[in-house]
């Protein structure tokens, strides 16, 4: 029988559609910088933020055994998109302590408004889903939520166009109806947005806070993990094995603007195995 301290020196599981969970990944050796972490990200079914909720809660659940089955301790839904579908259904299904990236945005969010308007950006799955919403509503039911799809932006931060004048532009005409709600605080509901994060600015101009959730996602796994008792007592700095369901040549570098740095143990894996 495995003991507390066995199971603290598990990984934490991470999953995404693909790379964007890697700025989650960036976010947790910040503040958890002893813990190992094993990362799935599904790039041969990527991307999940214009599929159906069905096929999204599916995937998850596919995930999720992957991730088991390699022993962790704990798993991040690093994918909004993911989180908005699936959250209920994996914690009812598996006993592990799962966090989803939204519960930790949305809980930020709320703390920050002063006005009581906030806005929301993520995919055109996490937005129509309503999650946020129904969040955000469940911790102040007086917060105004201006929701909009921002479906073109993933791409574009795939392509590494971060500070290019057309997403400059996308993003004026994604932010412009927000702004004029006077939003004063924007969660960005995706797991690609935090690399826009100074395009961002230039438009917003100091006006809105910007509420970065893999931020709040790192905070709060390092939270849940000391109020488990569940730390990784080790000295040394954690190690990352990256799996992913596909392996294209251009994933490294794409990977690299997510975490910063450059991937090793990199794996292919296979769900069906
Ligand atoms: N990871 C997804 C999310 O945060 C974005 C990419 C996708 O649509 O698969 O919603």
């Amino acid at each position: 029988m495995k003991t507390a301290t066995d199971y603290s020196r598990l990984a934490i599981g991470v999953f995404d559609s693909g790379l964007g969970g890697l700025s989650v990944v960036k976010e947790l050796r910040k503040v958890l910088p002893h813990e190992d972490i094993i990362y799935f990200g599904d790039t041969a079914r990527l991307p999940y933020g214009s599929k159906s909720p069905e096929t999204i809660r599916r995937f998850s659940k596919e995930n999720t055994k992957f991730l088991l089955d390699r022993g962790v301790k704990a798993i991040i839904v690093a994918c909004h998109s993911a989180s908005s579908v699936a959250l209920p259904e994996l914690e009812r299904e598996f006993s592990l302590p799962i966090i989803g990236v939204l519960y930790p945005a949305a809980s930020a969010a709320v703390k920050k408004t002063r006005n009581r308007k906030i806005g929301v950006i993520g995919t055109t799955l996490t937005i129509e889903t309503g999650t946020y919403e129904k969040i955000i509503k469940s911790l102040d039911p007086k917060i105004e939520i201006i929701a909009k799809p921002a479906p073109l932006l993933v791409p574009l931060v795939e392509e590494g166009w971060v500070k290019s004048p057309v997403t400059l532009q996308v993003l004026k005409i994604y932010l412009e109806p927000l702004l004029k709600e006077k939003i004063d605080t924007l969660l960005l509901g995706c797991t690609h947005y935090p690399l826009l994060k100074p395009a961002i600015r230039k438009i917003i101009k100091g006006r809105v806070n910007l509420i970065d959730a893999s931020l709040e996602t790192a905070a709060a796994t390092q939270k849940l993990l000391s109020e488990e008792k569940l730390l990784n007592p080790q000295k040394c700095p954690g190690r990352i094995k990256f799996y992913f369901s596909d392996l294209s040549p251009q994933l490294y570098l794409v990977a690299q603007r997510f975490l910063g740095f450059e991937l090793k143990d990199v794996n292919r894996a296979s769900l069906s195995e």
